[in-house]
């Protein structure tokens, strides 16, 4: 009886869900296809794609509804609905991604409340990398590394490995149980501090942009560079870069199959743990620039990087900088697809390089790389 009615309950937050987002679609796509609202009055016409949608959300509804049967199968080992995941659907609605990987958002949500939480980062991690961001919330202790014996290093944001504790984190996830490791695995993972010390000093190609040369180039241009966001920012490093220059960045990074959130915060640096196609978690017009590193590239699905570049520039003030830092694509790629959806932002190209990526993969693929300096309209 209350599993029916909690059955219920979820399937009709689904739906309002699904509802919500289709509405955000439909603006989307009404705001995509009439390019030139004249007569915002007319009725739009439902665009294919829409319908397409429609039958999407429909299918997904059914599919869900047979994953919870009302009826248990015999020897199902398949749990309940967890009773803080029907509460926390009362309190907050989750995001629809959610609700299209039920299997793991069960099993995020099976946990003992008040103790303990289960080791399930991979969960957590898996559910937020397909979109379920904001995660529920859940009344579990998180498991803490020891307190280390030593203090953190402080306003160095390049310490020497020596000087860090490898009990700060919590290694029992991953293969590797301490920085070095990660070194000797991948030396371009950026988990040398003291290396990573001077990657943004160094100009060894037109693909690169010092920072010394990116702050000139605001000074001239009588622009303040305070406030920054990092996208993608792996181990912190531009952010650390940037601090001495008095410059605060925020860097956006993921747990994919290293530490790199807490590798952020050892040097004292402020670590998001968003997702690429999250709504950036600042306010429009606050920040100053936006670097977008390597993981913003061609495998990111276009309409994707697209709401990213237009999330962007809502954050970025008038006049604020987007750097887009080795963006690589294929050749033709660039030409056809790549430069008019940055044109679209109609930014000023300060600077803009391309050339060949030169590794196995580049060349295979026939990939360019590319990065550019724009600067956003002082005022819309
Ligand atoms: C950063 O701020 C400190 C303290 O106000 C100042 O001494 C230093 O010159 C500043 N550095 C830069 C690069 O502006
Ligand atoms: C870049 O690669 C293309 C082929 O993919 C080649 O035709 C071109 O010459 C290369 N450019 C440079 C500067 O090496």
């Amino acid at each position: 009886m209350g599993f029916q009615f909690t059955t219920m309950t979820l399937n009709l937050l689904l739906l309002m869900a699904m509802v919500a987002t289709n509405i955000l679609s439909l603006y989307h796509l009404t705001t995509t296809t009439l390019h030139s609202p004249k007569s915002p009055n007319n009725p739009p016409h439902v665009p294919d794609q829409l319908l397409h949608q429609l039958h999407t959300i429909r299918a997904t509804i059914n599919h869900l509804t047979r994953l919870h049967p009302n009826t248990p199968t015999t020897h199902s080992t398949k749990p309940n609905i967890p009773q803080d995941l029907s509460l926390y659907s009362h309190l907050s609605p989750i995001p629809s991604s959610c609700h299209s990987h039920p299997d793991l958002l069960h099993r995020y949500m099976s946990y003992t409340p008040f103790s303990l939480c289960p080791s399930d980062q991979d969960i957590a991690e898996s559910l937020i990398l397909r979109g379920c961001h904001p995660l529920p919330r859940r009344r579990c202790f998180s498991k803490t590394p020891q307190k280390p014996l030593h203090s953190l290093p402080i306003n160095n944001p390049f310490p020497s490995l020596s000087s860090l504790q490898e009990t700060l984190i919590l290694w029992d996830r991953y293969t590797c149980k301490s920085f070095n490791c990660l070194n000797r695995q991948n030396p371009s993972l950026g988990f040398d501090f003291e290396v990573e010390a001077s990657k943004f000093d160094k100009y060894k190609s037109e693909l690169d942009l010092p920072v010394n040369q990116l702050m000139q180039i605001a000074r001239s241009a009588k622009s303040v560079i305070r406030l920054g966001i990092d996208i993608g920012g792996g181990t912190g490093s531009f952010a650390a870069a940037m601090r001495r220059f008095n410059a605060t960045v925020v860097t956006t990074t993921m747990n994919v199959v290293a530490p790199y959130n807490e590798a952020v915060a050892v040097r004292g640096l402020v670590p998001l743990h968003v997702p690429l196609q999250q709504r950036l978690p600042v306010f429009d017009g606050v920040v100053d620039l936006v670097r977008c590193g390597r993981a913003v590239n061609r495998w990111i699905p276009v309409t994707v990087l697209e709401f990213l570049l237009f999330d962007v520039d809502r954050v970025l003030r008038g006049g604020g900088y987007l750097w887009l830092d080795h963006f690589f694509s294929k050749g033709a790629d660039l030409e056809k697809v790549f430069a008019p959806l940055i044109g679209k932002l109609g930014y000023k190209k300060v600077k803009w390089a391309t050339a060949n990526k030169t590794d196995a993969g580049g060349v295979k693929n026939g990939e360019v790389f590319l990065t550019a300096l724009l600067q956003k309209p002082l005022s819309r």
